[in-house]
C-alpha cells in the first residue's frame, strides 16, 4: 500500500494533539510504520528555528521565510526519505498553518506565499489534511486550562485568530478533497472515531 501523509491544523488550543496521537496510535494497530512529526520543527535544525520562531520577535516576512526554510529541510530530511520508504507521515501542522498564520493572521501577501510554496514543494500537498475547527474563544479557554507560558501566536488576541480561522476555511474551500473541516468543539472521543471514519472510508475499504 501506498504510504501516506497526513497533516493536522487548526488555531492554538483546537485540541489537535489529543486527535493526532490518537490516529497515529490506530495506525500502528493496523500495522502500519507511521512517523509522527510536527512544524515549524521535525529535525534538529528545524527544532532550532522553531525556538526562535515561536519567541522572538521578528518581522512577519522572516516568519515565512523561516517557516518555509524549516519546512524545506523537514521534507527533505525526513518527510519525503519517510515517503519514499514505504512510511506513512503525520505532521502536525504544514504550509496551510503558513497560509493561516502568515497571510491571515498576520497579512503576509499571498504571491509571496504561493512563490514560496511553488518553490519549496511543487507539485506536492498532504493526501489529507484535517482542519480543526472551533471559535477562537473556545479554544482560548482550552489553552488557559492546559497552563504553561504562551508563546508568541498564543499570546495574540482574539481578532488574530479569527483571521487565522477563516483563512483555514477558504484554503479548505479551495482544496475540498484533501482539506476536511473537523468541527472541534465536540466530545474527543466523537472526533477521534469522525478521524477514523474519513481516513478507513478514503484507504482501508
Ligand atoms: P503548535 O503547533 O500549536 O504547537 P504547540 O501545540 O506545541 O503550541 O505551535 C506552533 C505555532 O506556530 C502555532 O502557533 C502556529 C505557528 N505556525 C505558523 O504561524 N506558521 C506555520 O507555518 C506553522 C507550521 C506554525
Amino acid at each position: 500500500m501506498q504510504a501516506r501523509f497526513i497533516t493536522f491544523e487548526g488555531i492554538d488550543g483546537a485540541g489537535k494533539s489529543t486527535q493526532i496521537d490518537a490516529l497515529v496510535a490506530a495506525l500502528r494497530e493496523r500495522g502500519i510504520d507511521v512517523e509522527q512529526t510536527r512544524e515549524p520543527g521535525g529535525t534538529a535544525l528545524g527544532e532550532r528555528l522553531r525556538e526562535l520562531l515561536l519567541h522572538e520577535p521578528m518581522h512577519l516576512e522572516t516568519e515565512a521565510l523561516l517557516m518555509f526554510a524549516a519546512r524545506r529541510e523537514h521534507l527533505a530530511g525526513r518527510i519525503l526519505p519517510a515517503l519514499e520508504a514505504g512510511r506513512w507521515v503525520v505532521s502536525d501542522r504544514f504550509t496551510d498553518a503558513t497560509y493561516a498564520y502568515q497571510v491571515g493572521g498576520r497579512g503576509l501577501d499571498t504571491a509571496k506565499f504561493d512563490a514560496l510554496e511553488a518553490w519549496v514543494h511543487p507539485r506536492f500537498q498532504p493526501d489529507l489534511t484535517l482542519v480543526f475547527d472551533v471559535a477562537p474563544e473556545v479554544a482560548a479557554a482550552r489553552l488557559v486550562r492546559s497552563g504553561g507560558s504562551p508563546d508568541r501566536f498564543e499570546r495574540e488576541q482574539r481578532d488574530f485568530f479569527e483571521r487565522v480561522r477563516a483563512a483555514y476555511l477558504e484554503r479548505a474551500r479551495r482544496a475540498p478533497e484533501r482539506i476536511r473541516v473537523i468541527a472541534a468543539d465536540r466530545e474527543p472521543e466523537i472526533i477521534r472515531a469522525e478521524i477514523e471514519a474519513i481516513v478507513a472510508e478514503r484507504w482501508f475499504r
